[in-house]
Order: C-alpha cells, then sequence, then structure tokens
C-alpha cells in the first residue's frame, strides 16, 4: 500500500534541496553575478514541474478526499494551504516573466527577481513547515479511512500520467547538476 504521508514528506525533501539551491541563487545574484538564464529556467522548471504540477497536484487531490471526508476543523488549514499553493503559483510567473529582462542586464528586473526568490523561497519553507505539523498527521490518520483508497489511486493517477516520470527525473537531475555547480549539498536523486 502506498505510504501517503511518506510519499509527500520525501518529496518535501527533494523540494528543500531546491530551496537550498534558491539560496545559493539569491547570494550570487546579492554579489552582482547573473547566474545563465538556463540555470535560472532549470530552477523555475523544477518549481513548474516537480514543485508545483506534480507534488501541489498530489497534495490537493489529498485536500478535497480530506475535506470531504473530515469534519469542518480540517477546513481553516486546508484554505490557508490551497491560498499559498496560489500564491507561490503567482510568484514562479512573475520569476518567468523576469528572466530575459534580468538577462538583458537590467538593475530594476536584478532586484525583483531576487526579492521574488527570496519571497518563494521564504513561503515554501514556511509551507512544508506547515505541512509537516498539521497536514501530515491528517494524512496519516486517513490511512485507514475509506477516502485513504481513492488518494491513493490519484496519487498514482497524477505519478502515472504520460512522460511524467521522465519530467520529474529530468527536473530533479537539473538540481543536482545546478547544487554541484553552486556548491550546495542535496540528497542523491531516488
Ligand atoms: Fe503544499
Ligand atoms: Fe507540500
Amino acid at each position: 500500500m502506498t505510504d501517503l504521508a511518506g510519499t509527500l514528506q520525501q518529496e518535501h525533501l527533494t523540494i528543500r534541496d531546491s530551496l537550498d539551491l534558491v539560496g545559493a541563487l539569491v547570494d550570487a545574484l546579492d554579489r552582482g553575478v547573473v547566474p545563465p538564464a538556463e540555470d535560472l529556467n532549470a530552477v523555475l522548471d523544477f518549481m513548474d514541474n516537480f514543485t508545483d504540477r506534480s507534488h501541489r497536484a498530489k497534495e490537493e487531490a489529498v485536500f478535497s478526499e480530506l475535506v470531504r471526508t473530515s469534519d469542518a476543523s480540517v477546513r481553516p488549514l486546508i484554505h490557508r494551504l490551497e491560498v499559498e499553493h496560489a500564491r507561490t503559483r503567482q510568484i514562479v510567473s512573475a520569476l518567468h516573466a523576469l528572466v530575459p529582462r534580468v538577462e538583458g542586464g537590467d538593475p530594476r528586473a536584478r532586484q525583483d527577481f531576487e526579492m521574488y526568490l527570496r519571497s518563494y523561497r521564504m513561503r515554501t519553507r514556511d509551507h512544508i513547515r506547515e505541512e509537516t505539523r498539521h497536514l501530515m498527521p491528517l494524512v496519516e490518520s486517513a490511512t485507514r479511512s475509506p477516502g485513504h483508497e481513492r488518494m491513493v489511486r490519484e496519487l498514482g493517477r497524477i505519478e502515472g500520467q504520460d512522460s511524467e516520470e521522465r519530467i520529474l527525473r529530468r527536473s530533479r537531475e537539473a538540481i543536482q547538476r545546478l547544487a554541484s555547480k553552486y556548491s550546495v549539498r542535496v540528497r542523491d536523486a531516488a
């Protein structure tokens, strides 16, 4: 049986590695060094493919099931987490839009890019902390509920989508490659 909470927690570790890399990019920008567009785009691709499209989609499938099967007390937490998912998506699209101007040497764009990266890193860290403290215990206690089967099926569906595995592997490998370039320690790819 799929360990739902374990899967999500494992993904949180990978996301935290990517946040360490984001920290290294912020430090570089802070020193006036603009990383090449391909490095910036690789980190943004990871945010899009791994953190948002895959991990967030799985969590939101879990959210709907928890809202359906638990009492109303879970709703404020789920609402906060969903709002935060939407907010970080907006930040990632703002980052994407800034890349050409950052590469073009626009100092204002560089400043904004750095500010958005810092905000993304801080928010995502806090978000993972909140999920670890408050969401994971709910997911764990749902293991014996009838909704659990549906959550597992939905996770399997998201992971089994066409080319999903290949895209996720490529995103993780890009993070590993950049981690060694920017001297950040990350876990080995699973
Ligand atoms: Fe989340
Ligand atoms: Fe998460």
